[in-house]
């Protein structure tokens, strides 16, 4: 299917000066900070008061990640004042064992101060309701009308959607029918919709979920989250480039060897097997955070850092990435057996509960990608992310070219190693640069050293969870660390011809290599993990 963006700058039907307001409206301010001054850059100065609606607030996502990122962003005054948060789900609650159910998972976490909860469960209230319902949504927009003229919240709310992706073309419908998704009409204030990801499975149902979001948002009230980009080193990743003049001539063809991301897990599939075999890990890691995080290192600078102008850039990016094929000598897809992980013994992927016996859903992948421009022409990006890897570990390494003319060739027994530089993510958010030096002594020996930097040396004191960068990044309408719509087109555009070759060519499972849980993936990926781990 030819790819058409009927809407380039992804701003629905809004006319290119109103574009450019929201866009100037949405630019937050930061500042130069000396070295002992970072404290003030954690909060983002004045929010809008508003309601937060969650729906699904019955579920994992709001007990383990939402409510947990609302309280310590209560504790450490970044949250709106006044603010009301509405959770709305099936389940029939009442408000106190809502309550009750919220306040056990939040204090699981032992590192969260309790204390303060009464007053933060003070701005909560529950409404059971069913996602086919418009008497339902009707009954939660007099709730939120009145929770307005009580708490002074001023018309503005966040819909959340943590639910299955299934539900999201119901509620977002409903919202809309329900009158809830129009701004600045009747005295009410901005209306925003958030969703996580998959959105959709292949281009296809990417466009037609569009589509029905679209009837009742325009593309400045939607907010698909990739929970990725909130890591702070992610964000890093533009400063490192474009404020520093050091680093951005080398950073092409004619310096640049390969450039290696690598998202390993310890983790199995979990209790998501149901979901997980309908997506694999090409739907659940590559179409989303392994492009976002390429995109990030290969893209050209922007001419602002501002949100439309950052993703413009990233959608340039991916358009110029060569199309996808999946030849058996590239891509390398594989699955996990039984295996030992942390001294513990774990079941293969197809003893999962829930898994089928002959499952061939690939838990790893490697995939080389070529981006064909001028900068990077020839350049392999290697993308690799599989789960029940020997450890978690999520890092980007760029390794640079071999020097051009070594004039240690005569004394050296081997060559001089090129220079790397290690963006990590976890378990370290850290940047390494390696570079070679001279050992003390007579003879010319040489060593590899690195520099490093490390984000918990540098800057003691929490920074926030990802979850907290998003829900701020919403109530302040600022887009950058979302998806555009375009952008979403563009990655199914280029993954979903793989998708269908890995999933209908002949020989699918002898194409399948499996390994074991524990280990570091599938033998023929080995050589290339291996070298970016050392
Ligand atoms: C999610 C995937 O988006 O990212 C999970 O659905 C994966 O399968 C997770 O485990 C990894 O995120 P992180 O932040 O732990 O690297």
């Amino acid at each position: 299917m030819p790819y058409k963006n009927p809407d380039p700058y992804g701003t629905g039907f809004l006319t290119f000066s109103a574009q450019e307001k929201i866009m100037e409206s949405t630019i937050i301010k930061g500042k130069v900070c000396d070295r002992e001054n970072i404290c003030d850059c954690l909060t983002a100065g004045e929010l809008d008061p508003c309601t937060i609606v969650i729906f699904g607030a019955s579920g994992d996502l709001t007990a383990r990640k939402l409510i947990p990122a609302l309280y310590r962003m209560f504790l450490s005054t970044s949250l709106p004042d006044p603010v009301s948060i509405v959770g709305c789900a099936r389940t029939d609650y009442d408000h106190d064992t809502f309550l009750d159910f919220l306040q056990e998972s939040c204090g699981a976490d032992t590192r969260i101060d309790m204390t303060r909860w009464p007053e933060f469960a003070a701005r909560i209230s529950y409404l059971p309701l069913r996602y086919d319902s418009l008497q339902d949504f009707l009954k939660l927009a007099t709730l939120l009308d009145s929770l307005d003229l009580q708490r002074n919240t001023r018309g503005n709310r966040l819909f959340h959607l943590a639910l299955p992706p299934s539900l999201y073309a119901s509620v977002a419908t409903l919202i809309g029918q329900a009158g809830l998704a129009g701004e600045f009409e009747n005295g009410r204030g901005w209306s925003r919709i958030v969703i996580e990801k998959p959105f959709g499975r292949d281009l296809d149902s990417a466009l037609a979920l569009d589509a029905t979001l679209h009837q009742h948002f325009h593309e400045q009230q939607i907010f698909r989250i990739d929970h990725y980009l909130a890591k702070e080193t992610v964000q890093n990743i533009l400063t490192f480039r474009f404020a520093n003049a050091i680093f951005e001539p080398i950073w092409n063809r004619a310096y640049i060897e390969s450039v290696t991301i690598l998202a390993a897990e310890n983790l199995g599939v979990e209790h998501r097997t149901g979901y997980y075999e309908q997506s694999g890990v090409l739907r659940d890691m590559f179409q989303n955070h392994m492009l976002q995080l390429l995109s990030l290192i290969a893209m050209e600078p922007p001419s602002h850092f501002e949100a439309e102008r950052v993703r413009d850039e990233k959608i340039k990016l991916f358009r110029s990435i060569r199309p996808l094929h999946a030849d058996k000598a590239s891509v390398i897809l594989g699955q996990y057996g039984p295996g030992t992980i942390n001294g513990r013994q774990v079941p293969g992927y197809r003893q999962e509960p829930g898994v089928a016996d002959q499952s061939l859903i690939p838990t790893f992948a490697m995939l080389p990608v070529h981006v064909d421009n001028w900068r990077w022409q020839g350049v392999p990006f290697y993308l690799i992310s599989g789960k029940r890897m020997a450890r978690k570990e999520t890092r980007i390494v760029i390794q640079f070219k071999d020097v051009p003319h070594s004039l240690f060739r005569d004394i050296l027994s081997a060559n001089v190693i090129a220079n790397r530089l290690v963006l990590g993510i976890y378990p370290q958010e850290s940047i390494s640069l390696t570079f070679q030096t001279k050992n003390p002594g007579a003879r010319m020996c040489m060593r590899s050293m690195t520099m490093d930097f490390k984000y918990d040396d540098a800057y003691p004191g929490p920074s926030p969870e990802a979850y907290e960068k998003v829900l701020l990044d919403c109530i302040l309408g600022d887009h950058m660390l979302f998806w555009r719509q375009d952008g979403i087109e563009q990655s199914w555009f280029l993954l979903t011809p793989l998708l269908n070759e890995c999933e209908t060519c002949q020989g699918r499972a002898q194409r399948l290599h499996s390994y074991a849980a524990g280990s570091w993936g599938p033998e023929a990926a080995r050589i290339i993990i291996e070298k970016v781990l050392t």
